[in-house]
């Protein structure tokens, strides 16, 4: 007796429901005629188990057909899904062929900016204007300390692919092989296998913030159910990751870190919740230069099946040497089975110029969230693969050719010296009383720590020495990367910090002025957003006087 109720309510469901979806078609129809229509239908389609797959794999297909005419690729390429892999040469090659290869391609496959045949992506002066250009990179593009064959090298591959633009990848074909086989050789050495794909952005952060937003998007598509997605981080991590938390709107949970400085695992786990949708990780991390135990984190990301970003920004470009060099490098990159994506800046430890990190993901399954594209603009269809529209070509070209010039002999060679550089500083401050080394550091990065005296002091008078010192807190310390450059003052700079150490503590100087009294403050205020409005204040002040 109790089904016949609910059969006859089934019953006039679906005739309410039909009728109201006849009733919505029939008015779409009057509103936005048959296109309409079949637009709703096709949206409704895609949410269809199967139908939206298989509309899927017709999209993919269709894509696979088409992308071989805009890049002029042959018809065999047609049935290649990836590009061919590229790894990062044994022995460096000699910068004259790499420029006259680039030159040939760019000659062969690029449009000439300068030629008046484009109507977009390029804005040049002509003559004089492109002289000035040209100067100006020659006097203010930084240099990387490898001497000056090495800047002389990459000013000129910058120089020549200046006026390009990968806004759209297939305008510059040259460029596009560039990034590609950047990532490749990048991917190589972090260890990852061919499904590996990734893009070139502007900068550490910038990938950064391309990750965060891959994971966001990702969780929105895969668990729509989480609405205030959240990300676990060691307190260490990269400022970019609470950048791209309040760009993304995703909640940034830092967890504290040992006493070695390194990522606590157990509260990382503990930090999960039904929110989480990233677990963050670095190798190494920016103040105190150690690695975060990346294989147990991986470990624990595989049973929590969550994704795991490695940060290695810093040392993308230096880990694999050092441990190729015999160091105690923990494993840090693809190796791990639960790292899903990564981070290196090249123009880091890659000796390139300003403008160029890769954000490398473990297959596409996870990349094409980064990805955006707009249809609808009427100035044509929109495709982007970064947060940036226009994307300067001279980086990505120097990029390559940096990678290709130094090849991995290149850069274990540097890493060998700067390595020596870095442990004979860390040696000397050891036996310098009053100071310490902060945590047991990885690579070529290390902070100086107080036994008893005040560090702020101690960079004050490190800079009246005419040193840059770069301050930390929580503990107070001061952070050194070291670089090529270093190696030839690095007697100089521990005479000088013994000098300064002794002189501060015998004075029990106390830090007075400008950058440490900011830091001595800042670390007595108990509400950390009064020290931000004061950071925004302050920049107010740089950008608004001279
Ligand atoms: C570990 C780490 N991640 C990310 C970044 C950000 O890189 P960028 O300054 O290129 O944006 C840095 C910069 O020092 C870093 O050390």
């Amino acid at each position: 007796m109790k089904s016949e109720p609910s059969m006859e309510f089934l019953y006039w469901t679906e005739h309410v429901l039909v009728s109201l979806l006849l009733a919505a078609l029939v008015r779409l129809a009057v509103t936005e005629g048959w296109q309409g229509v079949l637009r709703a239908v096709l949206v409704v389609l895609r949410y269809v188990p199967g139908i939206g797959e298989l509309i899927n794999w017709i999209i993919h297909m269709m894509a696979l057909q088409f992308a071989p005419q805009l890049t002029g690729g042959s018809a065999s390429s047609k049935k290649d899904k990836k590009p061919p892999r590229v790894a990062l040469p044994k022995k460096g090659l000699s910068c004259d062929d790499i420029l006259q290869e680039m030159k040939k391609l760019q000659k062969e496959k690029d449009t000439d900016p300068h030629a008046g045949k484009m109507f977009a992506y390029v804005y040049t002066l002509q003559d004089d204007a492109s002289k000035v250009q040209k100067e100006a990179v020659d006097m203010f593009m930084e240099q990387t300390g490898l001497g000056d064959h090495h800047d002389r090298f990459v000013r000129e591959v910058f120089q020549s692919f200046i006026h390009t633009n990968v806004l759209n990848p297939f305008v510059f074909p040259a460029l596009r092989r560039f990034e590609i086989e950047t990532v490749s050789m990048v991917a190589s050495f972090l260890h990852g296998d061919d499904q590996v794909v990734g893009s070139l952005t502007s900068g550490g952060t910038e990938s950064i913030l391309m990750a965060v937003k891959t994971y966001r998007d990702r969780a929105r598509k895969l668990y729509p159910q989480i609405t205030q997605p959240e990300m676990v981080a060691p307190i260490t991590i990269h400022p970019a990751f609470e950048k791209a938390a309040s760009y993304f709107c995703v909640k940034m949970v830092h967890v504290p870190v040992g006493p070695d400085f390194r990522a606590d695992v157990t509260a990382m786990e503990q930090a999960i919740t039904g929110n989480t949708i990233l677990l963050c990780a670095s190798a190494p991390q920016y103040p105190h230069g150690v690695v975060d135990p990346i294989s147990d984190i991986s470990a624990m990301a595989l049973r929590r099946k969550l994704p795991l970003h490695v940060d290695a920004c810093f040392g993308g470009f230096m880990l694999p040497w050092i441990e190729k060099l015999g160091y105690p490098v923990p494993t840090f990159d693809f190796r791990n089975p639960g790292v899903t994506s990564m981070s290196a800046d090249i123009h880091k430890y890659g000796y390139s110029v300003k403008g160029a990190s890769v954000i490398l993901y473990k297959s596409t399954d996870y990349w094409r969230y980064q990805l955006f594209s707009y249809s609808g603009w009427p100035g044509g269809i929109f495709g982007s693969c970064s947060m940036a529209g226009s994307r300067p070509g001279g980086n990505i070209a120097a990029a390559w050719a940096v990678m290709k010039a130094l090849g991995e002999d290149g850069y274990m060679k540097t890493a060998k010296e700067v390595m020596e550089t870095t442990e004979f500083m860390i040696n000397s401050i050891r036996n310098i009383p009053g100071l310490c080394i902060l945590g047991e550091p990885h690579m070529t990065a290390f902070a100086i720590g107080s036994r008893g005296i005040n560090i702020l002091a101690l960079a004050d008078e490190m800079e009246s020495k005419g040193w840059r010192m770069e301050r930390i807190q929580d503990p107070n310390g001061l952070h050194c990367s070291v670089m090529p450059s270093h190696t030839k003052v690095r007697q100089k700079f521990v005479e000088d910090l013994r000098t300064a150490a002794e002189y501060v503590k015998i004075h029990k100087k106390a830090s007075e002025e400008g950058a440490s009294m900011a830091y001595g403050l800042a670390g007595k205020v108990p509400d950390k957003s009064l020290v931000d409005d004061f950071i925004k204040e302050l920049y107010m002040e740089f950008y608004t006087k001279c």
